[in-house]
C-alpha cells in the first residue's frame, strides 16, 4: 500500500509521510490472511533453508501483538501446521522489542543445555488493529515478519554475545490497543468506541524511542568494550527514519553501518528486525563472522539491544 493510496483514505500526503517518517509504502495482507498463515510460511522457509526436519524443532517462539486469537497461541498453530510434533512453544508479547526478547529467551534455552533447535519468529499483522480513518496511526504501520532457526553454534565465538533488555510500564498509556482484553472485553460499546484499534501519542513515544534505543545501543558497546566503528551492521527498529537517524548519530554510527528499509515496509512491530536481518543477508550486508548490533523500542514501553556474532 503506497502513500498515494493512503492519500485517498485519510487527510494526508505522500510528502508529509515521507518527510516525517521516511515511509513510502508498506505491505498489507490479503483479506483473510492471518498472523498464523504468515508465521507458517516463515517457519516452512526456515526449515527448508536450515535443512531441518520438522520433528527436530524443540521450541517455537512467536513474538507478536497481533495473534490470530488470544488462545490458542500462534506458536501452537504453527507447530501443528509444520508437523513439529515434538515441539512446544508460546507467543511473546513485547511489541516492537518482541523479537529481541524472544531471541534472548531462545538463546538462554539453548545455553541451558536442554534444547538444540529453537525457532524464533517475529511478525505482526498490524492492518488488523489499524483504524484506516486515523491518520495518526494508519500511515505508520505495515504487515510482515521473519524468523531465525537458532541452534547451538559450532564456532564458540559465534552467536548471541550479549543483550540489554528493558521495560517501563509507566509508558503504557502512550501506545496501546485498549480493548479486547480483560479490562475492556469486546462488546458493541468497545467496538463503537474503536477501542480495538492501536492508538499512540506519537510525540511522547518519539522522544522516549530515540533516547531508549540510543542508550541501550551505546551501553551494550561500552559494556563489551567495543567501539562503534567495530560494528559491521546496526539494525535498529524501523518506526521512523528520524528516530533511526537520531539513535545512530548518538551512538556514532555512520550511514554505511545502519540498515534501513522503513521506506518499503513501515513499522511492522515485531516483524521489523527479522525482516531487516533477512534482507541484510540477501543484499550481502551481513556475512559470516560479522558483528551485528540490533536494537528496538516499542509499546510497553519495552526496549533492548543485542550483540550478535553472525554465523554458525
Ligand atoms: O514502534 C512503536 C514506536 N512508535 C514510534 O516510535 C512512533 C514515534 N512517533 C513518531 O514517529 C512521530 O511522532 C509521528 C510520525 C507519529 C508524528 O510525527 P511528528 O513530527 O511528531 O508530528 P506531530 O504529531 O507533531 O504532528 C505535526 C503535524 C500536526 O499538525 P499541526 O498540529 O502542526 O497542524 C498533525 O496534525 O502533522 C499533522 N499530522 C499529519 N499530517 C498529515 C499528523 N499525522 C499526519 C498525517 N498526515 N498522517
Amino acid at each position: 500500500m503506497t502513500n498515494f493510496e493512503l492519500e485517498k483514505m485519510v487527510n494526508t500526503s505522500d510528502e508529509w509521510i515521507r518527510t516525517r517518517t521516511g515511509i513510502s509504502e508498506r505491505r498489507v495482507v490479503h483479506k483473510g490472511q492471518t498472523t498464523a498463515d504468515m508465521s507458517t510460511n516463515i517457519a516452512k522457509e526456515l526449515l527448508q533453508r536450515s535443512n531441518t526436519d520438522p520433528e527436530e524443532v524443540e521450541v517455537i517462539i512467536v513474538a507478536t501483538v497481533t495473534p490470530d486469537m488470544p488462545t490458542p497461541a500462534t506458536a501452537s498453530l504453527v507447530q501443528d501446521r509444520i508437523g513439529a510434533k515434538k515441539a512446544w512453544g508460546f507467543d511473546l508479547s513485547g511489541a516492537c522489542t518482541g523479537f529481541i526478547y524472544a531471541l534472548d529467551t531462545a538463546s538462554r534455552l539453548i545455553e541451558s543445555g536442554k534444547y538444540n533447535k529453537v525457532m524464533v519468529i517475529g511478525l505482526d499483522t498490524m492492518s488488523s488493529v489499524l483504524d484506516y480513518t486515523d491518520r495518526d496511526t494508519c500511515v505508520l504501520f505495515g504487515d510482515g515478519g521473519g524468523g531465525v532457526m537458532l541452534e547451538r553454534a559450532a564456532n564458540e565465538e559465534h552467536g548471541v554475545l550479549d543483550s540489554i533488555l528493558r521495560s517501563d510500564g509507566s509508558g503504557g498509556d502512550y501506545l496501546k490497543i485498549p480493548g479486547g482484553g480483560s479490562l475492556h472485553p469486546a462488546s458493541h460499546d468497545t467496538v463503537n468506541k474503536k477501542l480495538h484499534y492501536i492508538t499512540q501519542d506519537g510525540r511522547v513515544v518519539f522522544k522516549f524511542a530515540v533516547k531508549g534505543m540510543a542508550d541501550v545501543s551505546a551501553q551494550i558497546l561500552e559494556k563489551n568494550g567495543i567501539a562503534s566503528s567495530a560494528v559491521d551492521l546496526y539494525i535498529p527498529h524501523q518506526a521512523n527514519k528520524r528516530i533511526i537517524d537520531g539513535a545512530a548519530k548518538r551512538c556514532g554510527f555512520n550511514e554505511d553501518q545502519v540498515f534501513i528499509n522503513i521506506d518499503r515496509y513501515g513499522n511492522t512491530t515485531a516483524g521489523t528486525i527479522p525482516i531487516c536481518m533477512d534482507e541484510a543477508v540477501e543484499f550481502g550486508r551481513l556475512q559470516d563472522g560479522n558483528l551485528l548490533l540490533i536494537a528496538a523500542f516499542g509499546a510497553g514501553f519495552t526496549w533492548g539491544s543485542m550483540l550478535i556474532r553472525w554465523g554458525k
